[in-house]
């Protein structure tokens, strides 16, 4: 049932405030303002490292959560798509844990990663939304990210789920690794539990711009996406949103990356997407959309009201954020991308729920 909802995708993007909470729900002490230990069923103390194995949506959350993982506890982590994790002949240590991320628990290359970890030997948890899958079954430890069935074959709840969870067992990580004290534990949950809350009024404010721009961009033939940090594997999600609906060309890059080669593309037809919260890669990533306004390239500058004061750039249009703490800003600046690609989609006219050549579970190699 769509509701209100054109599309199972927009539905499943305005459900994300709700699911979230409840997904936080399983891993936060809403009392004491701490992560549940009971839930993160991984001891971390004990693990020497972290390998996280995904395809797709799901990888790139887990590039994001290994990003918090190595600065919130202190852990090396090794990330990789599953198709190449699986046939990499990875060096791995049985002191080491590993996290297998994917929504429907059935992809075939990650379930074949997961194989590959158990006989070396290592412990495995699974992020998984489908409690009952193949995945969550050959785990040591399940992590579910509670988003309900997710019938668009384009993950946006999924995702932000996925990210819920990460965060919060990087924090239980860190918790336990002695990397993050108890005060900036409390400081880090009382963010996530705010997050349900400033996701649902920026879902509410910027539908209206979201659409307008997407006029723009169904023109388009090709779109780049930049991000620093944590944005950098959101600017991959912005690019893997777009294509997949509205098929139109897009790729992300790490913002540093650009004049080692996609420099070259810009011109006045290809908009260039900056993922640019506030935070302490500001200043670098507002260096590189100077390149590109020099060089004629049209900017959608995706910031936050810090972000926007700083800066002086002119942009084709900037869309603007509430300033919200780095731990949650991945899931919050996630909301533009989906609804950007989303009303793109819609505009183009294609099957926004059943793109072509997809299937929502990819059970084959
Ligand atoms: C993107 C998308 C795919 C999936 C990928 C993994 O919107 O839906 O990239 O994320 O096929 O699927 P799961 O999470 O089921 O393992």
């Amino acid at each position: 049932d769509k509701g209100n909802h054109k599309h199972f995708m927009e539905k499943e993007i305005y459900e994300q405030p709700e699911v979230i909470s409840r997904a936080l729900g399983h891993y936060v002490d809403l009392i004491e303002n701490r992560i549940d230990l009971e839930a993160v069923s991984i001891d971390f103390a004990k693990v020497q490292s972290l390998a996280i194995s995904a395809c797709g949506t799901a990888y790139l959350a887990g590039l994001i959560g290994k990003y918090w993982f190595e600065r919130y506890a202190r852990l090396p982590v090794e990330a990789d798509v599953a198709s190449e994790f699986r046939y990499r002949d990875i060096p791995l240590s049985p002191q080491s844990a590993a996290l297998f991320i994917s929504q429907s628990g059935e992809t075939a290359d990650t379930l074949a990663s997961l194989r590959y970890c158990k006989d070396e030997g290592l412990q495995i948890g699974a992020v998984v939304n489908v409690r009952e899958s193949t995945i969550a079954r050959e785990s040591d430890a399940v992590f579910p990210i509670m988003a309900g069935p997710e019938i668009g074959v384009a993950s946006t709840k999924a995702f932000t789920c996925q990210l819920a969870v990460l965060a919060a067992l990087a924090i239980g990580a860190g918790r336990a690794r002695g990397t993050v004290s108890r005060q900036e534990e409390e400081r880090l949950v009382r963010h996530l539990t705010e997050m349900p809350r400033i996701m649902s009024s920026v879902l509410n404010s910027i539908q209206p711009k979201m659409e307008s721009l997407a006029r723009e961009l169904s023109k388009c033939r090709d779109v780049l996406y930049l991000g620093r940090g944590t944005s950098y594997p959101l600017a991959m999600e912005g690019a893997l949103k777009l294509k997949e609906i509205s098929y139109i060309h897009a790729e992300g890059y790490a913002a540093g990356e650009l004049k080692h080669g996609p420099i070259a593309l810009i011109d006045e037809n290809m908009p260039v997407i900056v993922i640019a919260p506030h935070d302490r890669f500001f200043e670098k990533t507002v260096s590189n959309m100077q390149e590109v306004a020099a060089r004629g390239g049209r900017i959608i500058f995706i910031t936050d009201e810090k972000g926007a004061a700083a800066s002086k750039l002119e942009t084709m249009s900037t869309i603007v954020l509430p300033v919200v703490d780095e731990i949650i800003a991945p899931m919050i600046f996630s909301l533009p991308i989906q609804l950007l690609a989303y009303h793109t989609a819609v505009f183009m006219g294609t099957d926004v729920d059943q793109p072509r050549n997809l299937a929502k579970s990819v059970t084959v190699e």
